[in-house]
């Protein structure tokens, strides 16, 4: 098996790198479980010729589910040039004076920092939603400096994220739960859209086409590595969003995590975290059912057990 996946492999590799990932996709079918896990990451690490007229194929990359390595400098160009959009230096817009908005994650992300939240610091919202509703983040940008980037998925709420004048930086796009780039029908619904299974390239109402970025390809884009605060509720997608992350080469420090939309359930996100050297702080809820988070940190950052701060 190995061997025909090698084979395969070398084949792929000589392809016409032009016409069809779909055919390669095709040919990836009829492979089985992980030897095609292998391959599909194997292939999504190709790096392909850096002519002009691959500025153009980058395109059909952007799009298709095989594609480059996440730190590719094309990439990352790209995203810079097209999904990045630059903190507001305009007076916030937002419609409440209310800083902390959160439904107690933030609280949870302060009690474990205690002072070092002065210290300034870097965080990451994704969904953003309206960048001010049920926002996680707000409270870290507003009442104590911190730089951020807010991602969303949804065209209709990004619009409204921008007319917030928030500090942070904004991408209009989707986390990848591949390790590449590609585009997917975004299902538009306030706070609960999310990506769906349908086949791009269709008008159809409620959607729209929504093109997908690897988180790391973002940070690389921001020049940043290092987060204070991830803020991740993507309705079911978090684990795929996790398991795209590069985590040698980053150092996320907190995270506040949905686990109620996952099809793997809730323990397979605890256990894949606590692999990666994290701690499971505490479980946030709401009684109106307005979060339903892990709140995980670096076991390094907190050895000692510490009871969490109480929460509704
Ligand atoms: C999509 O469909 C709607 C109505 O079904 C139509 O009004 C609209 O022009 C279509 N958009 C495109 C880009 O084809
Ligand atoms: C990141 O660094 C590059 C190269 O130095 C620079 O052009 C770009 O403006 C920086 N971007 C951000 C967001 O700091």
């Amino acid at each position: 098996m190995i061997l025909l996946a090698a084979g395969l492999f070398v084949s792929l590799i000589t392809f016409d790198v032009s016409p069809s990932y779909s055919k390669v996709l095709t040919k990836m079918d009829t492979l089985e479980g992980a030897v095609k896990d292998r391959l599909l990451v194997e292939v999504a690490s190709m790096r392909l010729p850096g002519t002009e007229e691959e500025m153009v194929s980058l395109d059909q990359i952007m799009k298709a589910p095989v594609s480059l390595n996440q730190d590719d400098p094309r990439l990352i160009q790209r995203i810079r040039a097209k999904y990045l959009f630059p903190p507001s230096t305009n007076p916030y817009s937002l419609s409440s004076a209310n800083s902390d908005p959160s439904m107690g994650q933030s609280k949870q992300i302060r009690h474990i920092l205690g002072d070092k939240v002065k210290e300034g610091g870097f965080f990451i919202e994704c969904g953003a939603l309206d960048g001010e509703t049920r926002s996680n983040t707000l409270v870290f940008e507003k009442e104590y400096g911190w730089r951020g980037v807010l991602i969303e998925g949804d065209p209709k709420n990004f619009e409204v994220v921008r007319k917030k004048n928030r500090r942070a930086w904004a991408v209009n796009g989707c986390l990848s739960t591949s390790p590449y780039p590609n585009v997917v029908m975004f299902k538009q619904s306030f706070n609960v859209g999310k990506i769906s299974s349908l086949e791009t390239g269709q008008n159809k109402s409620g959607y729209a086409e929504v093109q997908c970025l690897p988180l790391y390809s973002i940070l690389l884009a921001l020049n940043t590595t290092t987060v204070d605060y991830f803020s991740l509720d993507v309705e079911g997608a978090e684990l795929g969003v996790l398991r795209t992350i590069p985590w040698d080469k980053v150092n996320i420090k907190t995270l506040s995590v949905e686990f109620i939309h996952g099809v793997e359930g809730k323990e397979a996100l605890r256990h894949y975290m606590e692999k990666l050297g994290y701690r499971m702080y505490s479980e946030v809820t709401h009684p109106g059912g307005l979060a339903n988070d892990y709140i995980f940190v670096k076991r390094e950052l907190m050895p000692h057990t510490e009871e969490p701060e109480e929460h509704s």
